[in-house]
Formats: structure tokens, C-alpha cells, sequence
């Protein structure tokens, strides 16, 4: 197994040539089963075969996972609740189901606008994990709204309703056109939250990689997994500081949907 590294290939194959018990966190984003247009991935399988699949994925994340290990699944309302059953059976304590509110969801003809994804997170041991309560704490209505003097100083842990605008195409911080980019101010919260410096962070859906970006950025090791030859390429001009340079200096000479054309088709190397 190598640290820091992109993998080219299916999570669950590439994860069973990785040792028992040796990541730190996983944070894990698949695909939702709700027939989004990947690159290659075809996000339609049956319910029986998105389960199933789903089992596998989860069971090989459960033996890399150290024992003191955390682990957080983004799902859709479609799956939440088999994900979180598939969690509980294969042995992981469950310690918050996550809401992340945003902002720009997709407008909706026939039912109301869908404006959450569900974050799922759980621990391999009931009692010991990483909680670095003080690396995430916010101001509390206490000391923002009734300046009262009584309120904790040092701030109060974040409720489990996270408000983060989604990646939308128009964005600065949009990488190339996949269409499911993560925004970094969550992968921080989760990222600084359970993992300490120099631990390692695994993500086996890449896609465009902000999990690796966000964990290199945070002294952490990482390794991520993406089936796609083209979004592995992204992660790796990502995480070479490729995208950064050329966001610097094209800015100036081109237009958004221009640069996003061209950060998805030049060439970058491991
Ligand atoms: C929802 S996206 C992840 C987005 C990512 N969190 C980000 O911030 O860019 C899921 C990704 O998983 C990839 N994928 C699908 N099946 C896979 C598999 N079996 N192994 C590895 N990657 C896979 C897809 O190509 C897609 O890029």
C-alpha cells in the first residue's frame, strides 16, 4: 500500500490489497444510485444490486478502518436508510446522522426541492475515537446573541445541521464538470474533527478529490480511489497544485466555462 497516493480502479478491489486495520478516517461519497452521468460509472443498478454492492464496500472499509478509526458516508434520502443498516450490521457504533443543509439545490416540477445530503458517521469502537472538539468549535448563540457572560469562550461543538452552499458550476472552487464536487469547508470540519497530523485519510470515490486536497492541506496522509481514468486525472492536477496555477493565471484571459474545459483535458502525471 502506498501513502499518498491516487489509485486508478475499483475501490473495492484496490481496497483489498490494503492491510487490516490501517486508516485512520474514511470518508466516502458514492455514487447515489440516482442515475447521475459519471464519466464511465453508470449510477442505475437495481435496488437488490445497489445493496449488495454497497455490503461490499463497506465491509472492506470495516477491516482497513483502525480500531480507533471514524468513518462518514455521504447518501442520498434514497439509501440512507439501508446505508445506515448496512453500518450497524457490519459492526460500527453510530454517533451522528449528519444533515447537511445547502444552499442551490436543483429546482424541482413535481415534488419539493431537495436541499440536504445525509452524512452518516460512525466509529469502529463505541467509546474510543478522535473528537477534537476544539479544532471545530463556532461561537455560541450565547456569546453572539445574548452576550452572555456565562457562555462557554472557547465556543460551542457545531449541531449535526451543517449549512454549506453545494459546489455549483458557476464557482471559483469548481474543478473541471464532475458533477458531484464536495465543497472544502466540509471535508475540513470532518477532516480536522477525526484525524489528528499524519494520519491517514482515505476516500475510495475520489472524483475530484477534495478529501485528498483538504487532507494534504491539513498535515494529514491520504489515499483515494476513483474508477474514472478522466476525474483521476483531475485529482491528480488537483493535488499537484496544477488547478490552482492555471486558476491564477487564466483568470484574467478566459472565461469560467473555458478554464473548467481546459482543466478537464490537459494531462497530468502521477
Ligand atoms: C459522488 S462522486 C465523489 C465526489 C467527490 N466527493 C468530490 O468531492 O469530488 C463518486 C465518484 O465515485 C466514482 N466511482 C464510482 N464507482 C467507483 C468504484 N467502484 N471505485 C472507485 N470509484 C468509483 C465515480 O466515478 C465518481 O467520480
Amino acid at each position: 500500500m502506498e501513502i499518498n497516493k491516487v489509485y486508478l480502479g475499483d475501490c473495492i478491489e484496490v481496497m483489498k490489497g490494503f492491510p487490516d486495520e490501517t486508516m485512520d478516517l474514511i470518508f466516502a461519497d458514492p455514487p447515489f444510485n440516482i442515475g447521475i452521468k459519471y464519466d464511465i460509472y453508470n449510477d442505475n443498478m437495481s435496488y437488490e444490486e445497489y445493496y449488495e454492492w454497497s455490503n461490499r464496500w463497506i465491509k472492506e472499509c470495516y477491516r482497513i478502518l483502525k480500531r480507533r478509526g471514524s468513518i462518514y458516508i455521504a447518501i442520498g434520502d434514497e439509501f440512507a436508510g439501508e446505508i445506515s443498516i448496512i453500518l450497524k450490521k457490519t459492526g460500527f457504533y453510530f454517533r451522528n446522522w449528519i444533515i447537511w443543509y445547502y444552499t442551490f439545490g436543483q429546482n424541482q416540477r413535481k415534488k419539493f426541492n431537495r436541499a440536504h445530503t445525509h452524512i452518516l458517521y460512525f466509529t469502529k469502537d463505541k467509546e474510543h475515537f478522535v473528537f477534537n472538539d476544539k479544532d471545530i468549535r463556532i461561537p455560541s448563540a450565547r456569546q453572539t446573541v445574548y452576550r452572555d457572560k456565562r457562555a462557554n469562550p472557547i465556543g460551542k461543538i457545531p449541531d449535526d445541521v451543517w449549512e454549506f452552499s453545494r459546489v455549483c458550476g458557476t464557482f471559483k472552487e469548481r474543478i473541471g464538470h464532475h458533477p458531484c464536487q464536495m465543497p472544502e469547508d466540509l471535508l475540513d470540519r470532518i477532516i480536522r474533527t477525526s484525524s489528528n497530523i499524519g494520519d491517514i485519510v482515505l476516500d475510495p470515490f475520489g472524483g475530484t478529490g477534495t478529501t485528498s486536497a483538504i487532507a494534504k492541506k491539513l498535515g494529514r496522509k491520504y489515499i483515494t480511489i476513483e474508477i474514472s481514468k478522466k476525474y483521476y486525472d483531475i485529482i491528480l492536477k488537483r493535488l499537484n497544485g496544477r488547478i490552482s496555477e492555471m486558476k491564477q493565471t487564466r483568470s484574467n484571459n478566459t472565461t469560467h466555462q473555458n478554464l473548467l474545459f481546459d482543466i478537464d483535458n490537459f494531462t497530468e502525471t502521477q
